[in-house]
């Protein structure tokens, strides 16, 4: 995964660069470096851990400069260390190299370096890339052919951005894979893996394509391919303001984000309901509308929580639209060689629009002929252009590495992509508008669970010595149970499994003594009675229970040890309440078990790698 961020102007670029790096610090964080080049000497400053760690570091070296790059690095090849930080650096010390990305041929390239004399320090795959730009500049070439050249020796993934003591005018980026960004100023430019990292000195921004460099001065930039071919980029502007990116007085961002969600669905949905045709409308569908509807079949690929918003598009899909609908893991689906053909819709679920494997499986879905179609938060992300057509969730900038509001926004846009191709099917003007009007009211009722948080919370302390966890849900809250598995997994490190109710006969009752938590989603819905009997059955062999149960439930209650309640709506639209109450859940265990929730261990907000 990791974040680049880079800066050549006036300016000394060392706060810009601490600055952008801790904003990127969700793309990983275990160690973090600068690159510095200055018209008398250049250097590197690296740290194991946090880029706050840096920072510190940097402020005792008291050093300014005007051409900089930063790297918060997750590691791929070799552990989290000082010598396996970025920058890299050629032997001389005088080229410095950031990446992002798998370099998959760093074997063999090593090999031949060595042959030519090159050491290598580090156990990183990016340190070949640093001598090969190294090797080609000794054969007289400029910074920017030299890294032109050896990028054509490498297999895998980047996005780099290199600095070289010789030519101290110019910053040279490419991509393959990983994002990269480029930032206009004023006698003033910025490169980054996003925009988070550049909002605050610009808000135009160029990006780069697959395949594509750029040399970039303070007062220009040049793009070719890495081929020599002239290209003309578009400069768009970014709509993300800083406040979106701030944690706005919250201790956390996830909590912010959770809170955010009355706002954020609001948005999702804003323009794009016509309640009079009880449909509808999404502009980045036109002209596609056709296509999607006498698909011979729909097929959502995703990771993670989307992969778990998809599950919940599957069961609006089927049931509204009756197009049979099916989920794949995108690491899956793009390694077993899946039977696709141009009369299937793909819909890739993305909030980052970069995850490695979502965009290898819509490019595999893409050679077969079918309609690939993007779902994603990001704008201009890799999956969004990629896609031939997509629906933005517009849930804003989510920073926490817990997904949150991305999930009830995607589930937004499923609910929205259903009344689409429903309303040209079998549902009738009424159903679509009550559909709307359900989804107008959502809002409000986020707002009724949100003020529960207080009581969450101290439901929250009673389980914090938990060491396990038992989702249950049925139907449309089966999905729900295992994003809340995976919310309280990842951030609070208890084991949790979510399970449709009805499976826990078939293996996980074993698991049940007074010890082991069970949270039931038991919303009022067509499976209510089977849950409350899965309730009773962990309840006679003296499981704990939660339950998120609907507001005027009068049974539950008296059967389980807590409950939270979540008003009703339309039973698609369930899982967009019921979540809420369990993001909070994870949120209070893992703040009251003292743990860091926006930067949990080992994981990154975007995963680009496979
Ligand atoms: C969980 C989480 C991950 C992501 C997954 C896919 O909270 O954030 O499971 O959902 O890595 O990421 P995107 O949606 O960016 O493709």
């Amino acid at each position: 995964m990791c974040g680049i961020v880079g800066y050549i102007g006036a300016k000394n670029c060392v706060p810009i660069l601490i600055e952008g790096l801790k904003r990127l610090e969700y793309r990983g964080y275990d160690s973090a470096g600068l690159g510095l080049i200055n018209s008398d000497h250049c250097e590197v400053i690296k740290n194991k851990g946090k880029v706050a760690e840096l920072e510190k570091l940097v402020h005792q070296k008291n050093i300014q400069s005007s051409l900089g790059i930063g790297h918060t690095r997750w590691a791929t090849h070799g552990e989290p260390s000082v010598i396996n930080a970025h920058p890299h650096v050629n032997k001389e010390k005088t080229l410095f190299l950031i990446h992002n990305g798998i370099i998959e041929n760093y074997l063999s390239l090593k090999k031949g370096l060595e042959v030519e004399g090159y050491q290598f320090v580090s156990e990183t795959d990016t340190e070949v890339l640093a001598h090969l730009i190294d090797h080609y500049l000794k054969l007289k070439n400029s910074l920017f052919h030299a890294v032109r050249y050896a990028l054509n020796e490498v297999e895998g993934t980047y996005g780099i951005a290199v600095i070289y003591n010789g030519e101290k005018d110019k910053i040279v980026v490419a991509k393959k894979g990983s994002p990269l960004v480029i930032g206009i100023g004023e006698n003033e430019n910025y490169i980054a893996s996003d925009v988070t990292a550049l909002i605050a000195y610009t808000k135009q921004v160029v990006y780069l394509e697959d395949g594509e460099i750029a040399e970039i001065t303070a007062n220009s930039f040049k793009t070719k391919t890495i081929l020599d071919e002239d290209i003309i980029k578009e400069i768009n502007q970014v709509e993300v303001g800083i406040d979106d990116i701030t944690k706005g007085g919250y201790p956390h961002f996830m909590l912010k984000e959770i809170m955010d969600q009355p706002g954020s669905i609001f948005n999702s949905m804003r323009g794009r309901l016509v309640f009079d045709e009880g449909i509808s409308k999404l502009g980045g569908l036109q002209g596609f509308e056709e296509r999607i509807l006498n698909s011979r079949r729909i097929i959502i690929s995703a990771c993670g929580t989307s992969w778990h918003a998809g599950l919940v598009g599957e069961y609006m899909l089927e049931q509204y639209t009756g197009i049979p609908t099916e989920v794949d893991y995108a690491s899956e689906f793009r390694y077993r060689n899946p039977i696709i053909t141009k009369d299937d819709t793909v819909i890739f679920i993305s909030q980052s629009g970069e995850t490695a494997d979502t965009l290898a499986a819509l490019k595999e879905a893409k050679k077969k002929g079918a309609l690939c179609l993007g779902v994603c938060n990001v704008v201009g992300s890799s999956i969004a252009r990629e896609s031939h057509a997509g629906v933005y969730i517009h849930a804003g900038p989510e920073i926490g590495v817990a997904s949150t509001k991305a999930f009830t926004a995607q589930l937004v846009v499923f609910s929205l992509i259903t009344l689409l191709i429903a309303r040209s099917k079998s549902l009738s003007l009424q159903q679509g508008q009550e559909i709307i009007c359900e989804m107008q009211n959502l809002t409000k009722k986020i707002e009724t669970i949100l003020k529960q948080n207080e009581i969450i919370e101290k439901i929250a302390e009673q389980y914090v010595d938990s060491k396990n966890f038992l989702y249950l849900g049925r139907g449309y809250n089966f999905p729900v149970a295992l994003e809340g598995a995976l919310k309280l997994k990842e951030i609070s490190y208890i084991h949790a499994e979510g399970y449709p109710a009805a499976e826990m006969k078939h293996g996980p009752i074993a698991l049940i003594d007074d010890n082991m938590p069970v949270v039931f989603i038991a919303t009022k819905d067509y499976t209510y009675d089977k849950v409350v009997s899965n309730i009773q059955e962990v309840r006679a062999r003296k499981g704990r229970i939660l339950a998120i149960i609907s507001e005027d439930d009068d049974q539950i209650e008296k059967m389980v040890d807590h409950v939270i309640r979540v008003p009703q709506t339309h039973s698609m639209l369930m899982p967009i309440l019921t979540v809420i109450p369990l993001q909070l859940l994870a949120y209070h265990i893992a703040v009251k078990k003292g743990l860091n929730v926006d930067q949990p261990r080992n994981l990154a907000k975007s995963v680009t790698v496979e």
